[in-house]
């Protein structure tokens, strides 16, 4: 029989890194998805700005919104998943002002149903972080390619090569663990380095192109299941080619309509009755 699973918090993946338990997270932007996710099992469910690129078709997450974080976070949360819920704060939702940072992590825990907030950045963003902590809001960092860093980087290119740059990203994790962060993604850096920063912090490195050795790992939905038509990175891992499955059903049914074989008699009405 299976046991009762409890809803997770931050304190949950905290715990699961010193029980040496790995942590599987991936992407919801809607309700369906968010209940499927939540019936496999999954321990967090992050609200990525990635949805600017998977599902409205944006070249970069820059364009996206407090208002569309919003409206899709609301739609996962209405699923009530014992998944952990992470709201992404989108691109300059956070780096304007401290007090505009708390209070969009604020509207996104209020009118998003988010249970926890993920920004990107190192250091730089330590009195952010703090400020959003004092709100009572949990943060999750996020170091290594940062995707709002975009036009800085020039590129999504590995990050924390050099010996430099390694060090540079294992201060950020520990600076981040000291300001209070129950997490850290590591995006896109080498294995070897992933695995020196996931040793250094007592809170859970969550992985994206970043090798075995963080306590867990996490993509984007859309990739893991091949919906996304464009060039995926190195790191992904396909489990599906559900585009493939889509553009077959979306044929079947334009054939059934111009055969006339669709709608059959079960998908008819029977007349003769009383109205209601
Ligand atoms: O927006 C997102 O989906 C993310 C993941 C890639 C970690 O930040």
């Amino acid at each position: 029989m299976e046991t009762e699973r409890r809803k997770a918090t931050p304190r949950t993946l905290i715990r699961m890194k010193k029980k040496g338990e790995r942590i599987a997270m991936l992407t919801a932007y809607d309700f369906p998805t968010a209940e499927i996710l939540d019936e496999a099992g999954i321990e967090a469910i992050l609200v990525g700005d990635s949805v600017g690129m998977v599902v409205h078709g944006f070249e970069t997450t820059l364009p996206v919104t407090m208002a569309d974080i919003i409206r899709h976070a609301a739609a996962v949360a209405r699923a009530r998943p014992r998944a952990l819920v992470i709201g992404d704060l989108p691109f300059l939702s956070y780096t304007v002002s401290v007090p505009d940072a708390v209070a969009n992590a604020g509207r996104l825990v209020k009118e998003g149903g988010v249970e926890a907030v993920k920004l990107e950045g190192g250091r730089a963003m330590v009195p952010v972080i703090r400020a959003i902590l004092k709100a009572s809001i949990p943060v999750m960092g996020h170091i290594g390619l940062t995707p709002q860093s975009i036009l800085r980087f020039g590129g999504y290119v590995v990050q924390g090569k050099s010996a430099i740059a390694a060090e540079r990203l294992v201060e950020a994790a520990k600076g981040l663990e000291d300001a209070g962060c129950f997490g850290i993604v590591l995006e896109a850096i080498p294995a070897n380095l992933a695995e020196r920063v996931t040793a250094s912090v007592s809170i859970p490195t969550i992985g994206i192109g970043a090798g075995p050795s963080c306590d867990g790992q996490v993509l984007v939905t859309h990739d893991l299941l091949g919906i996304y038509g464009r060039k995926l990175p190195r790191y992904v891992k396909q489990y599906a080619d559900l585009r493939a499955s889509m553009r077959d059903s979306f044929r079947a049914f334009i054939q059934d309509v111009k055969k006339g074989s669709f709608p059959g008699p079960e998908h008819c009405y029977d007349g003769g009755g009383e109205d209601e």
